[in-house]
């Protein structure tokens, strides 16, 4: 077990560079399954999710070659239908892109339901609803997921998703890509990394039109062949650092981003007195006034995403006044669990249902905390940057799943941070016996 340890209350200066965006690769690892040749992805986050994706995937029967640390080639041509493996299914929310995968090449696929961040309900009908719609029966039977064309194939067909899910607008299109006709996804999602996955498939051969907006065509194509894609950069990874400076004060360049994609994010620590330049595919960021408070509504793209909620909370503790954050995407999930931890640093914070209201502190000051999710662990980062003293986090596994190098481009940052192994009382005793 390790944990990270803070000596915080310092501005951080220099640059940093954005990895690949996590729920792009999370999406565009299984979709290479669709592939009959070689795809070689680059810019591949080398985090833990992006690993046990691939591993899932050589358990299906790729051939997948590490390039470089960021670079794979994968061969998924040939292969016949296997089972996904339930115990690595279980442990990541992506691995339902498995089901989209295997129902667009074998018609059929049988998972577990997924795993991933545990932060309440968050249920797959609206991907179960377009699965039904391409003509797969799917049944749940004691967790697992059963879904069938019956030897019919996917047949394209019109869905109107009742909740713009990334999730789902994304499985549908892996479903219908080689199926047969027209395929429309209404209401579907727009988020930066729906239209990463369509084009990663267009250069692959099929025919996906208006990714990025509210309608979706797919034309079902024959087949799709090895290519080359390089997935876009992390917008929340980015939005990550953004708030870090935010907290901290000082001045950071954050290196290959797409500015108009954090615009959704930089907007809001504009109103708080952040200054944000564009400097190409870079953007210079800083703070050398105190933070103003700010009130937070999470959205769908292009509002300001639920994935940066923890965080910018974290940076509203010590802003001047009241912030009002609400929870608009996980209605009815607790996405404020951190809040207890952040507690423990001195923040005053009430939580009503999805509603937290923040009243500002002068300082926040170290403690021990954990990393209840992912975002929640990088609040707990940003918290710890900010607070005067030291602050342990543990549970940081989460955070690994999403973040590649955060201690070493901290420290590149000039962060006193460190990831150090905690020893647990079995290894204290072996150590004494051994001394
Ligand atoms: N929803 C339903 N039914 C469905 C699907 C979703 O009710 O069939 C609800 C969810 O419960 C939630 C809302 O719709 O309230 C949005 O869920 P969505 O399907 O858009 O989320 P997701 O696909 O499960 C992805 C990201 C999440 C991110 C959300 C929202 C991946 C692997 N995960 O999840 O990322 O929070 O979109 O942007 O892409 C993270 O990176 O920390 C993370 C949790």
């Amino acid at each position: 077990m390790n944990k990270y340890v803070i000596h915080g209350g310092k501005p951080i200066y220099g640059e940093v560079t954005i990895s690949g965006a996590k729920n792009a690769a999370a999406a565009i690892i299984p979709a290479a399954l669709l592939v009959d040749g070689v795809c070689r992805i680059e810019n591949i986050p080398n985090i833990s999710d992006a690993a046990l994706l691939m591993k899932i995937l050589k358990a299906l029967g790729a051939d997948i070659r590490l390039v470089n640390k960021n670079t794979v080639d994968i061969d998924c041509s040939g292969l016949s239908y296997k089972e996904v493996p339930y115990e690595l299914m279980r442990k990541i929310r992506a691995s339902y892109y498995f089901l989209g995968s295997m129902l667009g090449r074998y018609g059929k696929a049988r998972a577990s339901m997924p795993g991933g961040c545990n932060f309440g309900v968050r249920p797959i009908d609206q991907h179960i609803k377009g699965f039904n719609a391409l003509g797969a029966r799917v049944e749940v039977k004691s967790g697992i997921i059963h879904a069938d064309t019956q030897e019919h194939g996917i047949k394209g067909n019109h869905v109107y998703l009742d909740i713009a899910s990334v999730g789902a607008t994304i499985n549908i299109m892996l479903a219908a890509v080689l199926g047969e006709g027209r395929t429309v996804i209404e209401n579907a999602a727009k988020e930066p990394h729906i239209v990463d996955v369509a084009n990663f498939l267009n250069s692959m051969g099929a025919d996906i039109k208006g990714a990025g907006t509210s309608l979706i065509k797919i034309d079902g194509v024959s087949g799709l062949h090895g290519g080359f894609y390089s997935i876009i950069p992390d917008q929340i990874e980015a939005g990550t650092y953004v708030a870090a400076v935010a907290g901290t004060g000082g001045e950071i360049l954050i290196k290959n981003v797409i500015p108009k994609h954090l615009e959704c994010i930089t907007a809001k620590f504009q109103e708080m007195g952040i200054y944000i330049e564009e400097r190409g595919d870079a953007v210079l960021v800083g703070r050398d006034k105190p933070l103003k408070n700010a009130n937070v509504k999470t959205m769908f793209y292009p509002g300001f995403p639920t994935d940066m909620q923890p965080q910018i909370t974290a940076v509203l503790c010590q802003a001047e006044g009241t912030s009002i954050i609400t929870e608009e995407v996980y209605k009815d999930s607790n996405r404020f669990k951190y809040v207890e931890e952040l507690k423990k640093m001195g923040a005053h914070i009430h939580v009503d249902g999805r509603i937290a209201i923040v009243q500002g502190v002068e300082k926040l000051t170290g403690a021990p905390v954990k990393a209840c999710d992912l975002r929640a662990g990088a609040a707990m980062v940003i918290a710890g940057l900010c607070a005067q003293g030291r602050t342990d986090i543990e549970d940081i596994y989460h955070i690994e799943r999403g973040y590649e190098n955060i201690v070493s481009k901290l420290r590149g940052l000039g962060a006193s941070i460190a990831r150090v192994k905690v020893s647990s009382p079995d290894e204290g005793v072996l150590r004494e016996v051994l001394a």
